[in-house]
């Protein structure tokens, strides 16, 4: 059965599974391991590098298989199979959803429209790799002659937060001696500090834009050749040693004034939030080099292939897609927080955020009609430590259901100054006391054991039962990164595929680009405001004014 024909509310899955949470009620996350002495264990994964501990969810043996009967029956591996075969299960957009075919090995066969794309991917790997190794050996210089020292990524939204977080958790894989910047708001003081201390005869940029019409990478490219122009007091001939391009559209890319041998293609079945291994991920792969940006690719594909092959109670993004599922129908959890233990990952949030809400953030179903359940949540957080002195009040004591995603590593990166190396141990003691405070809480009993005044017993009070997911692995290597993403990914995936909602579209951008374009003849010229509403036409009335217009 297709819930995308029954309402997914109205299936039996749904309704058992309503049924199962009535049952379950207030039960504590320390009754759930009281009777269960091997739960720690028993509640657990092994995908790849990644250890997975699902162990402090809100639920039983028999809520994973309610949930994992709701998988089959809106047929979740059915359209997992589609997508890794190529078929166009983007349909708003009549798209195949192939990013799996960017990490697929050189002698995998994947078909859109009957040719194999494998080769292309590849032969795009091997150009960038080719062009990596001649910036980093100085081979490429820039128009004066001079060497590369400084490569500025010109992007927004999959064309910039794949590779800036990225290029943030490798830092440590990096080559030090170059410069990596990324520029992505139209704000001009984005570009500004991005160049204000470079010299331009070591600069290059690469202008990363799947459509290559978007406004603000095409506004900030133009004004990114011209400071660059200007500063050299050079003619246009060299653009051609300081800019690439990395884009779908290699028409738009030539009228740019790049050449396009210089463009580093990629294609239409590959969506701007999952396209970091691709193409737009040149930038990294300059900063970490080849070798490594292909062991990033290997673990990507070694989660591709454990969601593709893995049975349902092993699956793990099944498993991270459903709880998300679960907690928003069932607890009306409205967010989900991911609290990296990792400098590293200070990005990493901030890139789920377009993964996860640009895919699931839909009110519509797949033929149209309006859902009536929820879609995707809010996701949010920073790394973890800082959190605890911000946000993490909220989830302790607040009112709202918030699961969260812990991830931590057991070893410090590779480089780390050693007299540093001891802090990892008392990070990683607030990773696991985090996780352990927000499920078990600490009880009134507790508390007045300890002396409290009574008058303070509810303040100090923990409820705990909050939901967490500990993903722990060695060492954060590029292999690790590709894993983790990937995890996401097919997360989102299995959220979509359950809501049944088109996740690779995003309708919900279109709007405001269109009318940002009428507003701006109003504020630059005073012209057209009478179209606009009241109050829109009275803020860019006050805007005019104080522009001194
Ligand atoms: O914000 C909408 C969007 O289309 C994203 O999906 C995309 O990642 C971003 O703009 C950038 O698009 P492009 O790579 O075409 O410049």
């Amino acid at each position: 059965m297709n819930a995308g024909k029954t309402r997914l509310n109205q299936t039996p899955e749904w309704t058992a599974l309503g049924k199962h949470r009535e049952q379950l009620g207030h039960t504590h996350l320390r009754e759930l391991f009281a009777a269960d002495a091997e739960r720690g264990d028993r509640y657990t994964l092994q995908v790849g590098d990644l250890y997975l501990d699902y162990s402090k969810h809100l639920v039983t043996d028999e809520t994973l298989a309610l949930l994992r009967e709701l998988a089959a029956a809106t047929d979740v591996a059915g359209l997992r199979d589609a997508m890794f075969r190529g078929e166009k299960i983007n349909t708003t957009e009549d798209r195949a959803v192939l990013h799996t075919a960017l990490r697929a090995p050189r002698d995998a066969v994947i078909e859109v429209d009957g040719e194999n794309v494998v080769p292309s991917v590849h032969a795009v790997l091997d150009k960038m790799a080719a062009f990596c190794e001649k910036i980093r050996s100085g081979e490429w210089t820039g128009h004066t002659g001079k060497r590369i020292k400084n490569i500025v990524n010109v992007g927004i939204g999959g064309s910039d937060l794949g590779p800036a977080m990225a290029y943030e958790v490798l830092r440590s894989y990096t080559r030090r001696d170059l410069t990596v910047r990324f520029v992505s708001n139209v704000d001009g003081a984005d570009l500004h500090e991005a160049v204000r201390d470079l010299d331009p005869a070591e600069t290059l940029f690469i202008v990363a834009s799947k459509t290559f019409t978007t406004i603000e990478t095409i506004t900030n490219a133009t004004s990114a050749r011209d400071w660059l122009l200007s500063n050299l007091r050079v003619g246009p001939d060299a653009v051609a040693k300081h800019f690439v391009a990395l884009s779908t559209n290699a028409e738009k890319v030539s009228d740019f004034g790049i050449d396009t041998a210089n463009m580093f293609e990629f294609w239409d079945w590959v969506g701007g939030r999952y396209s970091y291994d691709s193409a737009i991920g040149l930038s990294l792969m300059i900063a970490i080099g080849p070798d490594r940006f292909r062991e990033m690719l290997d673990g990507f594909h070694l989660v591709d292939e454990h969601f593709r092959t893995a049975p349902a109670e092993a699956n793990a993004p099944l498993l991270m897609g459903l709880l998300g599922v679960w907690y928003g129908a069932f607890f009306d959890a409205q967010s989900h927080a991911v609290l990296p233990y990792s400098h590293y990952l200070s990005k990493f949030t901030a890139y789920l955020q377009q993964l996860d809400m640009e895919s699931n953030g839909k009110s519509v179903d797949r033929d149209g009609n309006l859902v009536d359940w929820q879609t995707g949540p809010v996701v949010w957080g920073t790394p973890g430590t800082n959190g605890q002195h911000a946000y993490y009040q909220l989830i302790h004591q607040g009112t709202k259901v918030i699961p969260a995603d812990f991830i931590g590593f057991a070893k410090p990166v590779p480089d780390l100054l050693a007299g540093l190396v001891p802090q990892h141990d008392l990070l990683m003691a607030n990773f696991f006391a985090q996780t352990q405070a927000l499920a078990f809480g600490k009880t009134p009993e507790e508390v007045r054991a300890e002396g409290v005044a009574e008058e303070l017993v509810a303040h100090k009070t923990f409820k705990g039962n909050h939901p967490t997911t500990t993903i722990l692995a060695e060492e954060l290597t590029p292999s690790v990164l590709g894993q983790l993403i990937a995890l996401y990914e097919h997360k989102v995936f299995v959220q979509g595929a359950v809501w049944n909602i088109d996740s690779f579209d995003q309708w919900g951008v279109e709007l405001g680009k269109v009318l940002a374009k009428k507003i701006e003849p109003v504020l630059t010229e005073g012209k057209g405001g009478e179209q606009l509403d009241s109050s829109t036409t009275t803020l860019a009335g006050k805007y005019r004014t104080l522009r001194g217009r």
